[in-house]
């Protein structure tokens, strides 16, 4: 049987007191409409029609990048109004129709088929749930065979009312046609003037249809309304995906400080330290060890390869089997060959780094000349010297060495040693002439106001005047 879902998101969400609409600020990296959206499709519903507000061409843009149609309400008269809105576009359209609130982000594709499996049993049904506080939520009144009496809004509700705890969760399950007949016929008369969606059950029920309840856990239910219950949000988002980890076989020593983005994939085996951090985009496999205070977004690290304390991998980053990137480490668009090795304070950028290749500390790939960026390749079992500056586009051939402190502006062939740097300049006995006293002059450096020397100051010589050199 089809599914067609109408996703409500035209609301001002003025609790969040901001610029960007509600339904695109992010839990764990992903919008709250893809939230809801993702666990539609995951229900099986292959049809989504977004109801936004004129003002929302953000929310337009990103329902279709989400494949959704969308539609717009001119003025936010009520969620009823806004799900009727859609009629238009879903008119020939017979089948079964979800009705969601887009602020729900914990929703899942089994609490929707909860919902879908309940109008199964009338031809209406809607999610409810037991609330802890039930603050400003709709409360759901029910008659003694079960199925629902009606919705009091919490503004419309009395003392007796609003001391139920059993509340409205804003998704609803009906036959497309019967929904928009009833959508249709909706009155505004009450407290804040608005088409309630919540009225609809009582049409139904004139026409002898009668409004199943799925009572379901509040978590997966819970609306955000503000920035925090956004937090809220993000914080029983972030347990959840936890709980996931840990039973597929991931260890973590201390889960709550870790954090998952809505798409990591990690396979089991993968030891993840305190205080790791997932972007966007991330799998990682079996057997790689991710060290503490690393960021990981856009990145794959294979099996083996252990990634920090402090690294940081950007979009692009493909970290191959066994190779290590360690502290103070940036990776991004490069491709980091089995088994080679990155340990320290290095950016690698636009790079291909060989197999079992060793890059001193210190290593930068200059990949960006202001204009363009370009492309730096590192051979095989090559040694990188600590502080080689690699000036892109450059190639270093399989096992070629290059020296600390080099400034590689041109390939080295395979096997070659390159050395750019300054000669030294060794003084012979230079340090005793400097000390002995009437030698020099002494010259106060410019930060301190008297001539008092700091016991650190007399090793530099570009403080002494000398008298002879
Ligand atoms: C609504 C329900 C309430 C339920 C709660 C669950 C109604 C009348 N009340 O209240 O019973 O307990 O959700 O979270 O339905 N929207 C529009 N156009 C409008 C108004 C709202 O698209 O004209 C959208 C909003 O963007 C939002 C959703 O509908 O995604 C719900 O609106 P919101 O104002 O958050 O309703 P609540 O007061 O939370
Ligand atoms: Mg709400």
């Amino acid at each position: 049987m089809t599914k067609a879902a109408i996703i409500l998101a035209a609301g001002q969400g003025t609790r969040m007191r901001s610029a960007l609409p509600k339904v695109l600020h992010k839990i764990a990296g992903l919008p709250l409409l893809g939230h809801v959206a993702a666990a539609l499709k995951g229900a099986g519903v292959d049809r989504i029609v977004v109801v936004t507000s004129a003002a929302g061409e953000d929310v337009r843009a990103y329902a279709g990048s989400l494949g959704a149609q969308s539609v717009i309400q001119a003025q936010q008269l009520g969620t009823g109004h806004a799900a009727a809105c859609a009629g238009e576009v879903l008119k020939d359209f017979s089948g079964t129709l979800l009705i969601v609130n887009g602020d729900m982000p914990l929703v899942t594709s089994e609490t929707i088929l909860e919902c879908l499996k309940a109008q199964g049993q009338t031809g209406l049904a809607l999610l409810a749930f037991e609330a802890a506080d039930p603050a400003a939520y709709g409360r759901v009144l029910r008659k003694s065979d079960g199925f629902l009496d009606r919705i009091v809004e919490y503004k419309d509700a009395s003392p007796t009312e609003r001391a139920v705890t059993l509340c409205n969760a804003g998704c609803y399950a009906a036959d497309a046609q019967n929904f928009f007949r009833w959508a249709g016929a909706l009155k505004n008369d009450n407290a804040q003037k608005e088409y309630y969606l919540t009225d609809v059950p009582a049409l139904a029920r004139a026409e002898g249809v009668e409004c199943a309840i799925a009572v379901t856990d509040e978590v997966s239910v819970s609306g955000v309304n503000s920035r925090a219950e956004l937090a809220e949000a993000e914080s029983k988002f972030q347990d959840r995906v936890r709980a996931r980890m840990l039973a597929d076989g991931v260890t973590m020593t201390a889960p709550e400080t870790v954090f998952f983005a809505h798409d990591t994939v990690v396979e089991n085996d993968v030891e993840i330290e305190p205080f790791v951090v997932f972007g966007p985009g991330v799998a990682v496999k079996s057997g790689a060890r991710l060290r503490s205070h690393s960021h990981l977004e856009g990145a794959s690290v294979e099996s083996g390869a252990i990634i920090g304390p402090f690294a940081r991998l950007r979009p692009g980053a493909k970290i191959g089997e066994n190779a290590h990137i360690g502290n103070f480490v940036e990776v991004k668009n490069a491709a980091i060959g089995k088994g080679a090795k990155a340990n320290h304070l290095t950016y690698l950028g636009d790079a291909k780094v060989g197999e079992g290749a060793n890059i001193g500390a210190g290593t930068i790939t200059c990949n960006y000349n202001g204009f363009t960026k370009s492309v730096t390749e590192i051979g095989a079992h090559a040694f990188i010297g600590s502080d080689t500056a690699l000036v892109a586009p450059v190639k270093i051939g399989d096992g070629a060495i290059t020296g600390a402190g080099s400034v590689i502006t041109k390939d080295v062939a395979a096997d070659a040693l390159a050395v750019v740097r300054g000669g030294l300049v060794e003084k012979a006995g230079w340090v005793t002439r400097i000390r002995a006293d009437g030698r020099v002059e002494w010259i106060p450096p410019p930060q301190l106001d008297t001539g008092q020397a700091r016991v650190n100051d007399y090793h530099h010589p570009e403080n002494y005047l000398l008298c002879d050199d």
